[in-house]
């Protein structure tokens, strides 16, 4: 059986290395998390959230699905934002989209990928409501495209989320941010759709 054995010994010399710039590190982070940021991203391994922020661990909480895609009914997501923003408090939700995403890709194409065509969909909304703008592109135009305009999207389905309704009802200062990272190059690129209250949800639509 395969153990995963030079996973334990990377892991033990991650350990070390941190433990050897900062003894307490470890035990003073496992009394608390008090993360600022909510991070909803791709699952794609080269998107990693920590690393990409280059925050160690402790400074973001992360959810991540195939082309970070906020749907109202998705529990999963609804859960990690409800505990981020009540108990947690964080101030910043961003959403993470990245070019050359294969999920976006897929939904660009109409070939069959099974179940995960479900999921696609959508995607394929977004680009249904933004097929003025896509129509004429070029192909790698229109992935790019489509890439950030899944992220502003995404970033209007948070802001209507019943957990970010009521954190602003509340008067909490949460802000919303949309950005999309560059596979070829490791470079954030902020979509300037950043939304902090009901005011500029509404505006931005
Ligand atoms: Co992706």
């Amino acid at each position: 059986m395969n153990k995963l054995t030079h996973l334990f010994d990377r892991n033990l010399a991650w350990a070390n290395k941190i433990k050897a710039e900062n003894p307490d590190f470890f035990s003073q982070l496992s009394k608390q998390q008090a993360p600022e940021y909510l991070w909803i991203g791709c699952s794609d391994s080269r998107v990693a959230a920590n690393q990409i922020i280059n925050l160690p661990p402790g400074e973001v909480f992360v959810h991540r699905n195939i082309a970070n895609v906020v749907v109202h009914s998705d529990l999963n997501c609804l859960s990690v934002m409800h505990f981020a923003v009540e108990v947690l408090k964080v101030k910043h939700i961003i959403v993470c989209g990245h070019y050359g995403c294969g999920g976006i890709k897929a939904a660009l194409e109409n070939e069959e990928h099974g179940l995960i065509d479900n999921w696609l969909c959508h995607i394929k909304d977004v680009r249904r409501f933004h097929a003025d703008k896509l129509k004429g592109l070029e192909y790698k135009a229109q992935l790019d495209l489509l890439c950030e305009l899944n992220v502003i999207e995404q970033v209007k389905n948070v802001g209507n989320s019943t957990v970010v309704q009521n954190a602003w009802r509340n008067g909490e200062n949460l802000t919303i941010h949309g950005w999309v990272y560059g596979l070829e190059n490791g470079i954030l690129k902020d979509l300037n759709t950043s939304i902090c209250s009901n005011e500029e949800l509404e505006n931005d639509s």
